[in-house]
């Protein structure tokens, strides 16, 4: 049978650029004893693509070859087999790329209940969820009464960041890119308050918004937010880094805030990435289905349609055109 497939052919110099990609119709091959053919139903695009287009070899994930389908973790159906432990009929989380069908042996892929709608499993239990639940839970340890800033807020990470947050009973307070997605975080997911970065005196919002400083920041983004928040840390506080999704489409990494206050304020500032984290899918998921199922993360999803439209469409991360998790529905 004949399918679409999209590889990435060339390195991205600042931006991602339609000529980065070709679209190629390939073949479904006669499948080997113990693999498996999926059909991709819905693809997930994260900022992290952005890192596995360019040549960096020194990153926690190699980079994609040139002429390679290009990576992505998606939701799909076991459609034929030859592995007793994927019968056909399966639904499948796991990489699977930017393509309608993968021949796969398992391995990375996780069986899903067919129960679960589809924008809950992208949007809340796979890379988004399990992302929230390490950084906050795992490494930011948040106790009830204490101040957290989560940049990049609304977005799919951020925005379940501040709800484990605001379940955790801390008090909440997110930066975001408009108006419209401020009020979302106050109205609807019941942050504290939502600061709109692109208008707001960034410094005196966050003052006004923080009085009794910060001890916890979830940093997304980078960038401005990230030196205001750093000025109103507490002492001990703590700050995990997650990604700083400003700097992915510039030539030169912005310069950060000077050490000395790490040193005033005996700051903990601890990195991650979820690759180091996936033998804990199991234990994580199961604790974000039960938030999901008594109503404590609420999520939206993005969603484009076609497997072409990730081509055009993954910038939505960069401009802050996405409302909610980006997802193409193939
Ligand atoms: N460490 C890990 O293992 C791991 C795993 C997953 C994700 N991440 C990181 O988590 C962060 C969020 O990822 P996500 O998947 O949840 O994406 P997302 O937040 O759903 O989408 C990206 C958002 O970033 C914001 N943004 C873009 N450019 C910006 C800039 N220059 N300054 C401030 N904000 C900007 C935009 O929102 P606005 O409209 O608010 O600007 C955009 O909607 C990224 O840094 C990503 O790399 C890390």
């Amino acid at each position: 049978m004949e399918y679409t497939a999209v590889k990435l052919v060339k390195r991205p110099v600042l931006n991602i650029t339609p000529d980065l990609f070709e679209v190629v119709k390939l073949q479904t091959p006669e499948l080997e004893e113990g693999q498996i053919l999926v059909k991709q139903t819905h693809m997930s695009l994260d900022p992290a693509m952005k890192g596995w287009m360019m040549p960096d070899t020194d990153s926690y994930i190699p980079p994609v070859g040139l002429g390679e389908v290009m990576r992505s973790s998606g939701l799909g159906e076991v459609v034929e087999s030859r592995n007793a432990d994927f019968p056909v009929g399966s639904r499948v989380v796991g990489l699977i790329g930017w393509t309608e069908y993968a021949v796969s042996n398992g391995e990375g892929l996780n069986i899903v209940p067919a129960e679960i709608p589809a924008e809950a499993i992208l949007c809340v239990l796979s890379l988004p969820g399990l992302t929230a639940y390490q950084g906050l839970m795992e490494m930011g340890k948040p106790k009830t009464g204490e101040t957290i800033v989560v940049s990049g807020a609304a977005g799919s990470v951020g925005s379940l960041v501040g709800q484990l947050a605001k379940a955790e009973g801390l008090r909440v307070v997110g930066t975001a890119g408009s108006d419209d997605k401020c009020r979302w975080l106050e109205e609807e997911l019941g942050f504290d308050k939502a600061i709109n970065y692109k208008s707001a005196n960034l410094r005196q919002a966050l003052a006004d918004a923080t009085p009794d400083g910060v001890d916890l920041y979830f940093e997304n983004t980078g960038g401005e937010i990230q030196h205001a928040v750093f000025e109103r840390m507490n002492a001990h506080g703590r700050i995990i880094v997650c990604g700083m999704i400003s700097d992915y489409n510039t030539d030169s990494p912005s310069a950060g805030p000077n050490w000395i206050n790490i040193v005033r304020k005996r700051l903990t500032i601890q990195g991650f990435a979820m690759p180091d984290h996936w033998h804990k899918i199991p234990e994580m998921s199961q604790k974000l289905a039960e938030y999901l199922m008594t109503g404590k993360l609420k999520y939206r999803a993005h969603t484009l349609h076609g497997l072409e439209s990730a081509i055009e469409g993954i910038n939505l991360l960069f401009t802050g055109g996405n409302t909610g998790k980006l997802m193409v529905e193939l």
